[in-house]
């Protein structure tokens, strides 16, 4: 009785737990969206050949392949605001030929374009901002033909400060896409100001955690000051935030993004020069593995074999595109010891089929070898699975960062398949290992949705059934106590 009680109260648990949130509903970001943006690499120096050219190398690079499809104009494009039409204007010099035909040219090769703007008075280059004009912005970029807008939070004229406020000016822009009848994605970027994670995920396909992020690993600066950005104490989103930081910014927010509502972890900086490749492979995979937006930000046809093995890994890839149902990682366990400078982070997220992805993260001055995933901790929530046998495939093994070459097909780990532990792994100084669980003896490929339902269910069963037996030994001793007169 007691038992199935608990049983039914823990169903609806879960399925109240699996109900989809309220999204953004206009059917776009089911998973999250890649593609190239200017800003990182050129800032305020663009124009249409440069953004053409970088279009054009997503093509010959076969990056539109592994997904890589929006071509996002960031600031600096606009002219003044036309007094007579209260319409903005292109600034003719960079785009001589107008943005209808920059969206033209990017829709012939196949790819789609994207547009920026500021929810202020002015964006953050102190070019007209969208604030109060959202309608007519709006209306202008689908005329122009663009299929996603990154919004800023620049010069937002102190409209800011509660979640209310923040939302209400967000939402202007959210309901003006809309109206425009275009399906524009809408990459909403204010930098997790005012627990934006509370209500972004309900007005935008991809929301910003934090400060923009600068081309450095792990070097502290002042401009990006906070550390949690779930503390009410933090007011200060800044800039000059390294990857090591955003990282630690996004440990706990991923239970709050879900298809067409994923985190933005900022545009990537790998290839542009300011970390070393184990380092770029360390960004990258983290921003695949919290399933941010993954917005190329180096310029495409100037790659160097190194960050074309990167990009272009598909198996990394994967962990996005594979992710119909929404898991981004979160850390099991992180252990910093100053004797000898290692710090290391446990990363877990749950993919397709019964399937899993683990990263150790080595964020340490010291490389680390040896290390193991104890499975009985890496499923702490799962106890089929801590018992289960694992065919273990790392992501990056066999990718050749001098030829510039992905394998297309990964080997199982050298000790598949593995059970209690996954030993023998050495991790360098700022670098990780991807690592992907497939159950032992499935060909790589993972159990059904039915199989991987029938295991959950008998998860919650099993869960239950200790709590239940639990509950009444509790009993019987309360009462024995309760005898004894204590
Ligand atoms: C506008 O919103 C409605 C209701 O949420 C939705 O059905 C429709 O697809 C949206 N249209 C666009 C273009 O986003
Ligand atoms: C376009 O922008 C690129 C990158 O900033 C620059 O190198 C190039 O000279 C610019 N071309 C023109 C015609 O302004
Ligand atoms: C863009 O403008 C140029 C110059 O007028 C023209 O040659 C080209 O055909 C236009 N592209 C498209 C796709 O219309
Ligand atoms: C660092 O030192 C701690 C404590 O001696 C040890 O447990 C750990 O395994 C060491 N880590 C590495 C990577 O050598
Ligand atoms: C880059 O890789 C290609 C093969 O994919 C190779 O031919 C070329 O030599 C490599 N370039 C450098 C600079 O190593
Ligand atoms: C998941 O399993 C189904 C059924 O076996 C299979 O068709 C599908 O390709 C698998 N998905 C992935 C991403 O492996």
């Amino acid at each position: 009785m007691i038992y199935q009680a608990l049983l039914s109260l823990v169903s609806s648990a879960i399925i109240l737990g699996s109900a989809p949130a309220q999204a953004l509903d206009n059917g776009l970001a089911l998973t999250p969206q890649r593609g190239w943006n200017t800003w990182n690499k050129y800032g305020c120096n663009i124009n249409a050949s440069i953004i053409l050219a970088n279009g054009k190398a997503l093509i010959d690079e076969g990056l539109h392949k592994a997904g890589y499809e929006y071509v996002v104009v960031d600031d600096c494009w606009q002219g003044p605001r036309d007094p007579s039409t209260g319409r903005i204007t292109v600034d003719s010099t960079k785009f001589p030929h107008g943005l209808k035909n920059l969206t033209d040219e990017i829709h012939a090769m196949g790819l789609k374009a994207g547009i920026y703007s500021s929810a202020g008075s002015m964006t953050c280059g102190r070019h007209v901002g969208s604030l109060d004009h959202e309608e007519i912005d709006a209306q202008t970029f689908a005329d122009w033909g663009f299929d996603y807008l990154k919004y800023d939070n620049c010069f937002n004229e102190g409209r800011s400060g509660t979640p209310k406020i923040s939302y209400d000016r967000y939402n202007a822009m959210t309901m003006a896409l809309n109206k425009t009848g275009r399906p524009i994605l809408f990459s909403l970027c204010q930098w997790g100001e005012d627990s934006s994670y509370l209500w972004a995920p309900t007005i935008a396909n991809s929301w910003r955690i934090s400060g923009d992020i600068y081309d450095n690993f792990d070097r502290a600066d002042a401009r990006c000051p906070c550390d949690d950005m779930t503390t009410q104490t933090c007011y200060l989103q800044g800039f000059h935030c390294s990857v090591k930081k955003i990282v630690n910014f996004a440990k706990s927010l991923g239970q709050k993004a879900f298809p067409s509502a994923w985190l933005d972890l900022d545009m990537l900086e790998v290839g542009n020069g300011g970390m070393s490749t184990t380092e770029y492979v360390t960004h990258f995979s983290m921003w695949a593995m919290m399933r941010s937006a993954m917005i190329l930000g180096n310029e495409l046809f100037s790659m160097d074999n190194a960050t074309r093995a990167i990009v272009k890994n598909t198996h990394v890839l994967d962990l996005i595109s594979g992710d119909a149902n929404g898991s981004p990682a979160y850390p099991v366990w992180e252990e910093t010891t100053s004797t000898n400078g290692t710090e290391m982070q446990l990363w877990f997220s749950s993919l397709v089929n019964g399937t899993y992805a683990a990263a150790l993260v080595n964020w340490g001055s010291q490389d680390a070898s040896g290390q193991s995933i104890d499975l009985s901790t890496f499923f702490v929530d799962d106890a089929p699975a801590r018992k289960a046998s694992w065919d273990v495939y790392d992501l990056w093994a066999g990718v050749d960062f001098k030829q510039g070459t992905v394998p297309a097909k990964l080997s199982k780990l050298s000790g598949s398949p593995f059970t209690g532990s996954i030993g023998n792994l050495d991790v360098p100084s700022h670098g990780i290992k991807l690592l992907r669980l497939v159950p032992a003896g499935t060909d790589g490929k993972g159990m059904s949705e039915q199989e991987h339902k029938r295991r959950a269910l008998q998860e919650a069963e099993h869960v239950q059934l200790e709590r239940a037996m639990q509950w009444q030994e509790d009993r019987v001793n309360a009462r024995r106590m309760a005898s004894r007169g204590l």
